[in-house]
């Protein structure tokens, strides 16, 4: 099973949920899972009865990363940090952020020549990091940016590699406590050039990013994200932000922020190149739309068209294609009694192509997104999350994938260069594995 997983992990999921119906609990070794793919289990676990879930396991090997940041931390100071960082991604910061949008966007843009082959995956990586840094952190030299973008990628494929797994099934025959703790230790210890890497990164990226806060705290200014972050935080218990809950709060926004954006508008890109009477579509709104060659943040509303076609996008591509919890005591999912420290998994992907909740789910329809479109039931659409740990950069997100498409769209003709749809990789996010590669053309005045 465990190799099954690591080979095609949706495979698997579709195969489980057909044989097995909606909610399968399972053993494996000495831990417990409950899998969902039914939208009310999903309500009562993200939502109703939240409080007894925390993140499961799987993100405990995050927080040797992320600390104690919005992603992975609870309790107390989840909900502190919550309210802190609310204010950061009101509609009006995310309005304050769409010009850089438009300027990191537009940077490279410019680079890219006519009848030129690029992989678009990479691209949109480039860009959305680009604009999550700068929008963060502000401008910085570009050695640090350099430092920053390495570091960040040894960061990602650290985390994307399956070692731990491996290690977990190595010492599942042993009386140890906390194996999956144990696991991570080990991991630590290992003496792999990858490893080793990986830690010299995160040393890395934490110099960066606690002078830059040093920095930005004896400027008292109010341009980016962290100077927002250092306002914020106050001296009082209730507000105050120690340096190191701030770093934390930073890579999380880093890394959460630019990965899933990329990989959703790779994806979007995807569906525009193999329906195109849908790019024809976009591309008229967009003429019709943006007065220049780059959206106002008033415009980006009147996309109404390319907005649906992302969020099908999403639909049939969840970034994050599933998220887990663990009970902190003994639950009920719908009838069944679940027991304590049992990890759910909550499957994105295949709920948001289940036929018990789409009209031909596999089909790519932006008109189910449209005024009067297809009525669907709310958690079987969740590609943000859902309940109180709903994604806090969702609007800051719609801002992003709508200015980079309507500037791409307004500048290039982009035509298709594969043969094959993608195969899925599916890590930490769902990418494709061969990229997206196309041809870039101008267009024409
Ligand atoms: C299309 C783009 C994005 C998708 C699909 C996405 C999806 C998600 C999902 C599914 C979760 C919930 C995880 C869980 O319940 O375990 C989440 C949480 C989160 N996301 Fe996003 N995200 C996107 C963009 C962003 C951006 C742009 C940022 C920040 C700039 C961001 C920051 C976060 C943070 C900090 C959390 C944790 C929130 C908490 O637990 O309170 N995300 N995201």
């Amino acid at each position: 099973m465990i190799i099954q997983r690591q080979k095609n992990p949706i495979k698997l999921y579709e195969s489980i949920f057909s044989k097995y119906g909606d909610i399968v609990f399972f053993k494996l070794g000495s831990f417990r899972f409950v899998m969902l793919n039914d939208a009310k289990a999903i309500e009562q676990v993200l939502q109703t009865d939240s409080q007894n879930y925390s993140k499961s396991t799987s993100y405990d090997r995050f927080r040797v990363i992320f600390g104690n940041g919005l992603l992975v931390s609870e309790g107390e100071v989840w909900k502190k940090q919550r309210r802190l960082m609310a204010g950061s991604f009101s509609s009006k910061q995310v309005e304050r952020l769409q010009p850089i949008m438009v300027k990191e966007t537009n940077a490279i843009l410019n680079k890219w020549k006519p009848n030129e082959k690029i992989d678009l995956a990479k691209e949109m990586n480039l860009m959305t990091l680009e604009i999550i840094s700068v929008g963060l952190l502000g401008k910085r030299q570009e050695n640090d940016s350099l430092v920053l973008r390495q570091a960040l990628q040894d960061i990602l494929a650290y985390l994307q590699s399956s070692r731990h797994l491996w290690l977990q099934l190595l010492i599942a025959p042993f009386p140890i406590k906390d194996k999956y703790k144990f696991a991570i230790k080990l991991e630590k210890l290992l003496p792999l050039k990858s490893t080793k890497k990986f830690f010299a990164s995160i040393q890395k990226v934490n110099e960066l990013v606690l002078a830059l806060i040093n920095e930005r705290r004896s400027k008292n200014l109010t341009e980016n994200f962290l100077d927002m972050l250092i306002k914020t935080s106050g001296s009082d218990e209730d507000s105050k932000m120690s340096d190191q809950q701030m770093r934390d709060e930073v890579l999380n926004i880093l890394l959460a922020g630019h990965e899933s954006t990329a990989n959703a508008l790779t994806w979007t890109w995807h569906e525009l190149l193999k329906n195109p009477e849908i790019y024809e579509k976009v591309k008229q709104e967009v003429h019709q739309v943006l007065s220049g060659e780059s959206p106002t943040y008033e415009e980006l509303e009147k996309l109404v068209y390319t907005k649906a076609v992302f969020e099908e996008a999403i639909r049939l591509y969840p970034p994050f294609w599933r998220v887990s919890r663990k009970n902190k005591i003994q639950t009920k999912i719908q009838q069944y009694d679940i027991p304590e420290i049992t990890n759910v998994i909550v499957s994105l992907y295949t709920i948001q192509r289940s036929h018990k909740y789409w009209q031909l789910p596999e089909a790519f329809k932006p008109e189910r997104f449209l005024e009067n479109g297809e009525d669907h039931e709310k958690f079987a659409y969740i590609p943000f999350g859902a309940g109180p740990r709903i994604c806090i950069g969702m609007n800051l997100a719609m801002v992003e994938a709508l200015t980079i498409l309507s500037m791409m769209i307004k500048k290039f003709d982009i035509e298709k260069a594969f043969e094959k749809d993608p195969t899925y990789l599916m890590s930490l996010t769902l990418q494709p594995k061969e990229g997206c590669m196309v041809n870039i053309k101008k267009v024409k005045a």
